[in-house]
């Protein structure tokens, strides 16, 4: 057996704790696996007088981050205090010291990853991330290692357990979208500030990374289109239900002629389709390969102990890969999305992308009302796939399926819809995914 692993641990709150819960209860199989032990050092935490139940003596404690990042006897770092400030700057200083950094935080990876890189590659360390995205699914090292050898045309998928949550009560309960939230956050689901979930930051976030590694370019969170769950009403719900459809809040992320696009969008799969039935906070990943075809990882997504099982998966990999001294050779600085490591890819803006859409719309019950809204789908040459009339009088509502046409042409059929006498409300448009080739 070599020398041990020492780790700096920078957080111990849901994820941090369980990490260290872990890498003390499992020692013995973890330095059977990683060929030496590996410690915990040093902890930095914000509030020393908390009460953590973690099985770490309290002399290991500070609140000053920066001391463990440039403590001689942390050859690791586990950044889990998430958010920008000091985060980035703690990974920054240890990266460019060449102390690897293992690390959770995906805001950080989906916006700032040109400064993580370039400070990885100045050390020479290694930056590894698994827990960033789908907790405790292993979707970053499936996609870099156990499929390098394909070509991912395109993935997609549940990241963000929240919203699963309220689409799932939504669906199977008849909750309404508030309910299912307050719910969701007694339940200590969803924050009390629920906007990065609902809104689909998070999932963006989670997107950028993805594709940055599914696609061999730099995506950022800035570059997801992004729509959250906030628009999807309980009449989506139940029209879905009825056509054999599921809403989900995906993220999807495709290669196209050379470019990529990445979206963040509620959707309607079809019941069948092996999204439909994650269910509740899971999350999965369903992706499709050139010659792989597709596959799907499901897994918890979110929560300390899924999440730190990739953390201590992670530094297992360092300590396997640690060279004879002590430095860093598994060369993940250079790593997709590092700078300069792969030409950029143009990423397509919305407007280009084609889907199927559902519409609901509220309409005056008279003669010719459908055909005045066939003519206007006929004008933009979206096609409709089926349609369906609803009630009666003041209620009657229409509800159609298009085959697959452009977001461009979609905006100018909506404008001219909501300019038609008889249509007294264009209520939802939603893409239906998965449907049609
Ligand atoms: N929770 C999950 O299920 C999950 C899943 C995937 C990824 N992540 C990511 O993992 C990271 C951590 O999440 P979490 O849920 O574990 O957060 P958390 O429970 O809020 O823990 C954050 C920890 O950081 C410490 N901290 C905050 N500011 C600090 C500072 N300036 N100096 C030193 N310590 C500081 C806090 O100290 P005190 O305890 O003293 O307040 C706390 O221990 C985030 O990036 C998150 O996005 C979380």
């Amino acid at each position: 057996m070599g020398t041990e692993l020492r780790v700096g641990l920078l957080g111990c709150g849901n994820v941090g704790a369980a990490t260290a819960r872990i890498l003390v209860e499992h020692a013995d199989d973890i330095e059977r696996r990683a060929g030496v032990p590996i410690e915990l050092t040093r902890v930095a935490v914000r509030d020393a007088a908390k009460v953590r139940g973690v099985p770490i003596q309290s002399s290991r404690f500070t609140t000053d981050p920066f001391a463990v990042v440039r403590d001689p006897d942390v050859d690791v770092v586990v950044e889990v205090i998430g958010g920008t400030d000091p985060a980035l700057a703690l990974i920054v200083e240890a990266l460019t010291a060449g102390k690897p950094v293992v690390t959770a935080n995906k805001e950080l990876l989906a916006t700032r990853s040109t400064e993580l890189f370039a400070a990885a590659e100045r050390g020479g360390a290694d930056l590894l991330y698994e827990a960033s995205v789908g907790g405790g699914i292993p979707i970053i090292r499936s996609m870099r290692e156990s499929l390098a050898g394909d070509r991912i045309v395109r993935f997609m998928g549940i990241v963000n357990g929240t919203t699963n949550y309220i689409l799932t009560r939504m669906t199977e309960d008849g909750l309404s979208m508030a309910a299912a939230l307050a719910e969701a956050q007694a339940l200590g689901f969803a924050e009390a500030d629920p906007t990065a979930d609902v809104e689909g930051f998070d999932a963006a976030a989670k997107a950028a990374i993805l594709a940055t590694i599914a696609f061999d370019t730099p995506v950022v969170a800035g570059d997801v289109y992004r729509e959250g769950i906030g628009a999807v009403g309980a009449d989506d719900i139940s029209f879905a239900r009825r056509l054999g459809y599921v809403v989900k809040l995906l993220a999807i992320a495709e290669a196209q002629n050379g470019d990529v696009s990445v979206r963040v969008h509620p959707a309607m799969i079809p019941a069948e389709h092996p999204l439909a039935s994650v269910r509740e906070g899971f999350n999965a990943v369903f992706i499709e390969g050139e010659r792989v075809g597709p596959l799907m990882l499901y897994g918890r997504g979110a929560g300390g102990d899924p999440t730190a099982t990739s953390v201590v998966g992670d530094l297992i990999e360092l300590a396997r890969n640690r060279g004879e001294a002590g430095t860093s050779m598994i060369g993940h600085a250079t790593h997709p999305g590092s700078p300069g490591s792969y030409p950029e890819r143009r990423i397509r803006p919305i407007d280009e992308l084609s889907s199927q859409y559902y519409f609901l719309m509220r309409v005056a019950d008279r003669p010719g009302v459908l055909a005045a809204i066939a003519a206007s789908f006929a004008t933009h040459e979206v096609s409709i796939k089926s349609v369906w009339q609803e009630g009666h009088g003041a209620e009657a509502q229409i509800v159609l399926i298009t085959h697959r046409a452009t977001e461009r042409s979609l905006r100018a059929c909506v404008e001219e819809l909501r300019g038609i006498d008889s249509v007294s409300e264009v209520s939802s448009v939603l893409r239906v995914e998965a449907g049609e080739p």
